[in-house]
């Protein structure tokens, strides 16, 4: 008998064929909702291999039903969605997608990065709304870009890919991480401060640590005080990092500029947040990695991986060895 995978919602056609050659595969069936508990409870019972998204809340209580289960293989590089140490006490691997989405990732935090800067959202809703009536002086001006100081908090392969970036707009870059990187600093020219220095002096903050419980709630009301007034955040790593509220008296007592957010506390974000409110806050739901080509690899990562550990090998991205 062929070994059950299921997947958690639609993914492209070539990852599920893949699967198919040697396992009987069950997908949820639609792109644009969430598997409900109560499916993935009776999935789970039968399955060896889960195929599932960070939208799914893989916890204890799921993963005491999963008896045949051998691989979580989560379409995301973040893995706060899954109880590690549950799966790990029942010998379930976990896996991830590192690597492969760090370019694309990149690529979309320095957009965000630029359009909160430059006010492109404020600005195209402007023209579109009408109110464009006369070329003027000081209409929709921002922050420049170039010759700026950019903090990035965590420095892993994603921080680094933005440092590359930046380096390309001239941007002076400091970095916070647990632990140095003299590599990084040499080969991109970083230079590593102190968290409150970073805040202190940089013009654009970027978060990029993984979420988990040491960085939950990591940048609250005193750090906003630290950072300057015409400082930027941006968030493309998890909202819970950040506290929401705090970051919203921030912006509206003018602490600090602006804030480009890709993820939040709670997803898909109350359409009556607080933060949805404000001009200077440039919104995006949770689309870092993605591009075509990068979902696609993505994909094909996670399936190759919960085959080898269905199959009894060693996964090439496993987040507990
Ligand atoms: C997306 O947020 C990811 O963790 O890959
Ligand atoms: C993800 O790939 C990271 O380490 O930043």
């Amino acid at each position: 008998m062929k070994p059950k995978v299921f997947i958690t919602r639609q993914i492209p056609e070539a990852a599920i064929r893949k699967l198919e050659e040697t396992c009987e595969v069950a997908v949820w069936k639609y792109e644009d909702i969430p598997v409900p508990r109560d499916v993935l409870e009776k999935e789970i019972t039968e399955a060896s291999g889960l195929f599932c998204m960070l939208t799914d809340s893989i916890d204890a209580a799921l993963i005491q039903k999963a008896n045949k289960l051998k691989v979580i293989s989560n379409l995301a590089v973040g893995y706060n969605n899954i109880d590690i140490e549950a799966a790990s006490e029942k010998g379930i691997k976990v896996t991830n997608t590192p690597g492969v989405l760090t370019e694309t990732t990149a690529d979309l935090t320095f957009a965000l990065l630029m359009a909160t800067a430059r006010r492109i959202t404020e600005a195209s809703d402007f023209l579109r709304a009408g109110e464009w009536k006369t070329w003027s002086p000081m209409l929709l001006t921002g922050q420049d870009i170039y010759n700026r100081t950019l903090g990035i908090i965590g420095l892993g392969r994603i921080g680094e890919a933005i440092a590359r970036r930046a380096k390309g707009f001239n941007m002076n870059v400091v970095y916070h991480n647990r632990s140095r990187k003299p590599e990084a600093e040499e080969s991109i020219g970083l230079t590593y401060v102190s968290m409150d220095e970073l805040l202190q002096t940089s013009d654009y903050v970027c978060i990029m640590t993984p979420y988990t419980n040491e960085t939950k709630n990591l940048i609250h009301a005193e750090h906003f005080k630290m950072m300057k007034e015409n400082a930027i955040l941006i968030n493309t790593a998890r909202g819970g990092i950040v506290n929401e509220k705090d970051l919203y008296d921030a912006l509206i007592n003018g602490e600090i500029w602006a804030a480009g957010l890709d993820v939040f506390e709670e997803e898909p974000v109350p359409l009556d947040h607080p933060l949805l409110t404000l001009p200077n806050v440039v919104t995006l739901p949770h689309i870092g990695s993605a591009s075509i080509s990068t979902r696609s690899i993505m994909a094909e990562v996670a399936a190759s991986d919960l085959l080898k550990a269905v199959n009894g090998e060693t996964p090439v991205h496993l987040v507990n060895p």
